[in-house]
């Protein structure tokens, strides 16, 4: 199971009833989002959606296709992630590597998994230079939003001096047929990179690819090492290398296979006013400045579809992305704590701000050093939240662990804040005995059951 390109993915979906058509005209002035919005709720089934008709584009806009996790496992190529989970878990041990990073930069830097690059790709078979942007659905998803955005993208960039190609995925903010904003935060893998060219005074070359092989959509938005490339890494999980392209006004790559590929540069010190954007805390971020990424080419697929992703309050497709991130970077951590049980990071805190975690009874280091240790994790590093608990519940349970920390957390002694972060220890069992039904009696009532007139009501 692997789906190489964006149509085949939708082909699976659909075989699998898993996608709706909508051939109905669909404004992409917020009636597009508003539609999304309820189907990222529960509405239709949560299937993924391909708006087939999108006023003023002639592209159609497919959505949601990654709301599940059963289909982001389908996008890495697999029908059982805890498999591939544990598979990478093994192929980390079997690395040598104790660091886990140093493992996975192992693991992908092996020759097999290194992507092909192939003349006369398909996502250059249209060229649409001339109309630049304008040739993309301009989708507004919410009312006080500043203007139509690109949200499921691939962003490709490199540092001036070579090395590993980067691909986030960074908003983008369409302003006019050749202009854009790039809302990259600090930290990331882009803004280091644009941080490097503008220190030398040199326009930063971008490629944004839309749309191509599926898995790249959920690679561009996970917490990989900086010096683990996603294609490589790619190439890894689904087991064969991607096929890239090379662009023409810079030595980026491209997936050979993406819909639509935009090439441009970031000049030093050009910079304009970007957003509001409603955003998945539920509330705008407001205007402020970004660099503006000038559009020199656009290409496509002659069938090119345009994946987008509303971004808003939670559950939203992101969640289902940033589940599978948990699961398969779980052994990750592990390495750092091997103590380390349960793991679940709640979608309310759009998955890297919030960990509830469960470790064996042998682990006795203070929180201080497990908070630190959890914290100096990519997957957890942005945890805003984090409750450690004992083995005795499953943290994916919202109540048991609520129940834990209310009663075991001793707000004098079990409480850590540092550096904009929270901790809480509620490992500390009660001195007295658990409380539990006698054994016998439970044996008895269960026997009798059907005498007490309850049955159908257990
Ligand atoms: C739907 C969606 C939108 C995102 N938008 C942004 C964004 O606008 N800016 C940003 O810095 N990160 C954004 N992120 C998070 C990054 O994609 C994520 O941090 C990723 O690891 C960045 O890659 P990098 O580590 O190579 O920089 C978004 C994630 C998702 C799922």
């Amino acid at each position: 199971m692997s789906s190489g390109d964006l149509k085949s993915f939708i082909h699976l979906l659909e075989q699998a009833d898993q996608l709706v058509r909508i051939s109905t005209v669909v404004d992409p002035h917020l009636e597009l989002a508003c539609i999304v919005d309820r189907v990222s709720k529960g509405a239709g089934r949560g299937r993924g959606l391909l708006f087939e008709t999108v006023l003023g584009s002639a592209l159609p806009v497919a959505v949601n296709l990654f709301g599940s996790l059963e289909r982001v496992g389908w996008a890495l190529g697999t029908t059982d992630l805890e498999g591939m989970a544990r598979q990478f878990a093994a192929d980390l041990q079997a690395t040598g590597e104790g660091d886990g990073e140093r493992a996975m930069r192992v693991l992908s830097g092996k020759n097999e998994w290194q992507p092909v690059v192939v003349s006369n790709p398909v996502c250059r078979t249209v060229n649409h230079s001339r109309r630049g942007l304008k040739v993309l659905p301009p989708i507004t998803a919410w009312p006080g939003d500043g203007g139509p955005y690109l949200t499921m993208t691939q962003i490709y960039s490199r540092h001036p001096d070579g090395g590993m190609l980067n691909c986030g995925m960074y908003r983008i903010q369409c302003h006019g047929s050749h202009t854009a904003t790039i809302r990259c935060r600090p930290g990331s893998g882009a803004a280091s990179h644009l941080a490097a060219w503008h220190a030398r005074g040199m326009a930063m070359p971008v490629a944004v690819a839309i749309g191509g092989p599926p898995i790249l959509n959920w690679a561009a938005a996970a917490p990989l090492p900086n010096d683990v490339e996603e294609t490589a890494f790619c190439g890894y999980l689904q087991g064969r290398p991607l096929a890239m392209s090379n662009c023409q006004t810079s030595d980026l790559q491209v997936p050979a296979s993406a819909d639509i590929v935009i090439e441009g540069v970031i000049e030093p010190g050009v910079m304009r006013s970007e957003g509001p954007f409603g955003n998945h805390t539920g509330s705008y971020d407001v205007e402020a400045s970004a660099p503006v990424f000038q559009v020199q080419s656009v290409h496509a697929r002659q069938d090119a579809i345009c994946p987008w992703t509303l971004v808003g309050p939670p559950p939203m497709e992101n969640i289902q992305l940033a589940r599978v991130t948990a699961r398969l970077f779980l052994p990750l951590v592990r390495m750092v704590l091997p103590t380390l049980r349960g793991l679940h990071m709640p979608g309310e805190g759009i998955f890297h701000r919030a960990a509830l975690v469960t470790v064996d009874p042998a682990e006795q280091r203070p929180l201080t050093e497990v908070a630190r240790l959890l914290w100096d994790t990519l997957l957890l590093k942005g945890a805003r939240l984090l409750v450690v608990g004992a083995d005795d519940h499953d943290p994916h349970d919202p109540s048991a662990v609520f129940w834990r920390v209310l009663n075991r957390a001793d707000w004098q002694r079990d409480l850590l804040i540092e550096n904009g972060q929270m901790a809480i220890d509620a490992r500390r069992l009660p001195a007295g005995e658990p409380v539990r039904c006698d054994p016998g009696m439970l044996a008895k009532v269960l026997a009798r059951w059907h005498e007490y007139g309850l049955d159908g009501s257990d």
